[in-house]
Order: C-alpha cells, then sequence, then structure tokens
C-alpha cells in the first residue's frame, strides 16, 4: 500500500531528541518499566496517545488570538455553541474540559447504585466514572470483534441480541446504553450506522436513554461513507448528524476528533436533562459558557471540530495507519485487522508465545519497542485490566496522533519492529514491583525476569 498524500504543509516543527542504547536502559529501570513514567524528552516517537496529542491547524491557532475570556456570556462560547450545534445536530451544548468530565457529569445525573449501563464496549474512564456512581456495567461487543483477523468490517459493532435478552430481563434497571464510536478498547474499530439505528430502536422500545461517545466519530463516518452501503453520496458531516440524531445524549473529548489538545462537551435535545448537567457543570467545571476551558481553547474546537469533517484529511488519517498496520501484516506480525481509526494494534501473546500472560507479553513489547528504537506505546492487557476484566488479548496500541507524524517516523517504527521480531527469542517477561489499587498501568513499577 502506498503512502497517503499529507493535505497539508508543515509550517512549525518541534525538535526530537535522539537518546543512546545505554541511556534507554538507565531510563527504563529509573522508570519502573512503565513508559508512563519516561519524560517526553527522552521519546524519539511517541505513540502513546492519540488523545490531545494532534498538530492544529493555522486557523486555530488565529482563532486562539481571538479568544474572549469573558466569565460569563464570552463571544467564543457563541462560536463554540454554534460549531457544536452544527456539528452534533443538538440543541442544548455544555462544554467540559475534557471528555472524563462530561463522563462524570451524565454518570451523576443518570446513574445511582444497583443502576445497569451496557455498552459496545466501555472505555475506561467512561466505564470507571459510571461504576463510582454504583452501576453495574455489561460490555456486549458483536460476535465478529472474537475474531481478530477477519476481514470484516464493523466490529465495533453492539451484540444487539445479547442487547435485548439484557433489557429483557433486567426491565427498568437499566438506565443507560453508551456506543462508543469508534470502539477503542476494541481496537478502534468502527461502528455502523444501521447498528446504532437498531440500538435506538431498541433504547426506544425499553424505555433506557441512548448515549453516545463521540469521541472519534468524524473517523467512525469516514468508515461508514467507505464501507456501509447506502452511505457513499452522503457528506462526512451528514453522516456525523445522522448517527448522532439517535443518540439522546452525546459526550466528546474534542481531544481526538475535535483536533485540540484538550477540551470537550455534552450535547443533547433533552432540555431537562440539559439543565441538570449544568447545575453540576458549575460545581465542578464551570460556569456554562466556559466549563472548565479558557475562551481560546473553545475557539480552537471550534474550528478543529469543522475541519475533522474534511474527506482530504480522513483519508489521509485512516490511510496512514492503515500503512502501518500493512507493514506489521507483511512481515508477519499478528495486527488486528482490518485497522481501526487511530491505531494499530499488535496481539503481543502471539507474538511473544514464549512469555506467559502472568508475565505480561504486551508490556515486554512495550518495552523492546523503547530499548530498542525509543518508541512509546501502550499496553492494553493484562496489566491494564488485572483482575478487574476477563483479558482475552495482550494488546499493545501504537497509537497515531493526528497531523503530528510523517512517513519517515512511521517507517522507522516499522525497521525497529523489524529488528525487534528477529531478536524476538531473547526478550524476557516482567513481574511488578509494585501496583497502586485503581488503574494499575499509571502507576505500576516493574522489573524483568531474571
Ligand atoms: N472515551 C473514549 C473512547 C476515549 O478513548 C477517551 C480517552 C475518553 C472517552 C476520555 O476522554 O481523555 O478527554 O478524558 N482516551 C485516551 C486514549 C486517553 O489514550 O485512548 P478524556
Amino acid at each position: 500500500m502506498d503512502y497517503p498524500f499529507e493535505p497539508f504543509k508543515i509550517k512549525m516543527v518541534e525538535p526530537i531528541y535522539m537518546t543512546t542504547r545505554e541511556e534507554r536502559e538507565r531510563i527504563l529501570k529509573d522508570a519502573g518499566y512503565n513508559l508512563f513514567n519516561v519524560k517526553s524528552r527522552y521519546i524519539t516517537v511517541d505513540l502513546l496517545t492519540d488523545s490531545g496529542t494532534g498538530s492544529m491547524s493555522q486557523f486555530q491557532w488565529a482563532g486562539i488570538m481571538q479568544g474572549d475570556e469573558s466569565y460569563a456570556g464570552a463571544s467564543s462560547f457563541e462560536r463554540f455553541e454554534e460549531a457544536v450545534k452544527k456539528f452534533t445536530g443538538k440543541k442544548f451544548v455544555i462544554p467540559t474540559h475534557q471528555g472524563r468530565a462530561a463522563e462524570k457529569i451524565i454518570a451523576h445525573v443518570l446513574l445511582d447504585k444497583g443502576d445497569i449501563a451496557i455498552s459496545n464496549t466501555f472505555f475506561d474512564t467512561t466505564g470507571a466514572n459510571f461504576q463510582y456512581q454504583g452501576a453495574i456495567l455489561y460490555d456486549l461487543p458483536s460476535p465478529e470483534s472474537k475474531n481478530i483477523f477477519s476481514e470484516k468490517m464493523f466490529k465495533g459493532n453492539m451484540d444487539l441480541d445479547r442487547l435485548e435478552k439484557i433489557l429483557k430481563e433486567e426491565g427498568k434497571k437499566v438506565k443507560v446504553i453508551t456506543m462508543t464510536l469508534t470502539n477503542n478498547t476494541a481496537g478502534g474499530q468502527p461502528v455502523s450506522v444501521s447498528n446504532v439505528k437498531s440500538v435506538r430502536e431498541l433504547a426506544t422500545k425499553y424505555g433506557v436513554l441512548l448515549h453516545i461517545d463521540a469521541c472519534r466519530i468524524s473517523e467512525n463516518s469516514y468508515f461508514v461513507k467507505m464501507y456501509e452501503p447506502g452511505f457513499d453520496n452522503k457528506s462526512i458531516g451528514e453522516i456525523v448528524k445522522e448517527t448522532l440524531s439517535h443518540a439522546d445524549i452525546v459526550t466528546m473529548s474534542a481531544k481526538k476528533d475535535g483536533l485540540v489538545n484538550i477540551g470537550g462537551f455534552i450535547a443533547t435535545d433533552h432540555e431537562e436533562l440539559s439543565m441538570r448537567f449544568k447545575e453540576m457543570l458549575i460545581l465542578w467545571e464551570g460556569f456554562p459558557t466556559y466549563g472548565g476551558l479558557a475562551g481560546r481553547d473553545l475557539e480552537a474546537i471550534a474550528i478543529g471540530l469543522m475541519e475533522s469533517l474534511d474527506e482530504d484529511y480522513l483519508k489521509y488519517r485512516i490511510q496512514q495507519v492503515r500503512y502501518l498496520g500493512e507493514k506489521f501484516r507483511n512481515m508477519g506480525i499478528p495486527v488486528m485487522w482490518p485497522t481501526g481509526g487511530h491505531a494499530v494494534y499488535v496481539e503481543a501473546s502471539r507474538f511473544l508465545p514464549h512469555i506467559k500472560r502472568e508475565n505480561f507479553p504486551g508490556q515486554a513489547l512495550v518495552v523492546a519497542l523503547y530499548l530498542e528504537g525509543g518508541i512509546r506505546t501502550t499496553e492494553i492487557g493484562s496489566l491494564m485490566f488485572g483482575a478487574d476484566r476477563d483479558v482475552e488479548h495482550e494488546f499493545v496500541r501504537f497509537a497515531i496522533p493526528r497531523r503530528v507524524y510523517t512517513r519517515s517516523h512511521l517507517d522507522y517504527v516499522v525497521k525497529v519492529m523489524e529488528t525487534i521480531s528477529e531478536t524476538k527469542a531473547h526478550i524476557k517477561g516482567l513481574t511488578i514491583e509494585y501496583e497502586p489499587p485503581f488503574l494499575r498501568h499509571f502507576l505500576v513499577r516493574l522489573k524483568p525476569l531474571a
């Protein structure tokens, strides 16, 4: 596959610092073999996350200069509100400082102890905020998602049969259904509009609210346009609005498809709910015309949301991810297929079959990537989920920041993976030295097996 044409030129650059292997050995040891503890200046290619790590355009930077920092009624909020309304098609718009702040607010308003919430797959912060309210969670990914190497599209879908079964059995205890688009925890796989529509029908039938986590809705809509029958003549903007028309509540971390470094929002057509969200917003985030953000941030989001709908940009974006995935796959590396919207996921227990699950094959690959080439990735497997969840796969996520890295950076990642592949029999597993009680992957300290 050819590398996609980048529909932009570079106007400002940030240096990358190189490190030696000896330095990286020492840095890893000091960091307890946890890449969250490594300073970014010691990273050569940073694929830890696509969240808040993208480059802004000249129009966004120009917008920042217009930031109106008034506490109430800022004109920046007017521009933000208008853009979010246009993007989502929803009437009421509530800014938040990032995605999880929006999740915390809706969780508080919608859920009580013992209530049930269902998702195609909850992202960790969404699930954690809902659980914090005492809710019981069900992840219902589609049966197709089980085969991580099949060609099938829309593996991010919800399992509709299981959804109806739970709705029937649990009745009024189910308070909300959350559709995560794309499905990050399940490999950034897209969700079809017809699946969202069917979930809507069931939600209506059983009187449950439908919440869409729209972090990566522009990327999801590009897949819909390309692969879902009946959408090829629609614009990405139309597909985004059509998808979200099925939701009662939309939350979005604008750090992804908002193409900004910070920000988020809640959007809904329900006036009463919007008032209750605003009450909590004022308590936790700020007045409803800034919601934990500066006026300049609101300007950047308003512009970024619209830029994310550009088809040339999305084509480049999705193909860049696919390029890396194909290079890996051609080398015989087990890659979740098809590649999703924002990252390439490598199945490390198959890549490093000599490392036992309890010695974290995913984290062993994360460590090897840093040691060999200063590349930072993240483990999504036994280390991240620990004893809390059944872990089926040991993934390493290569998340690609938006509009940041060029072909030579990705080719460098491929070269490092090639070297690792040749010497992988020598890679060692790890054991835990220290672990915190929650979300352990952030603070855990490890050491390699002797
Ligand atoms: N929902 C999804 C699907 C996400 O991927 C994230 C963040 C959030 C919600 C929370 O948004 O970070 O703005 O509070 N995902 C990042 C990641 C952290 O690396 O995948 P936030």
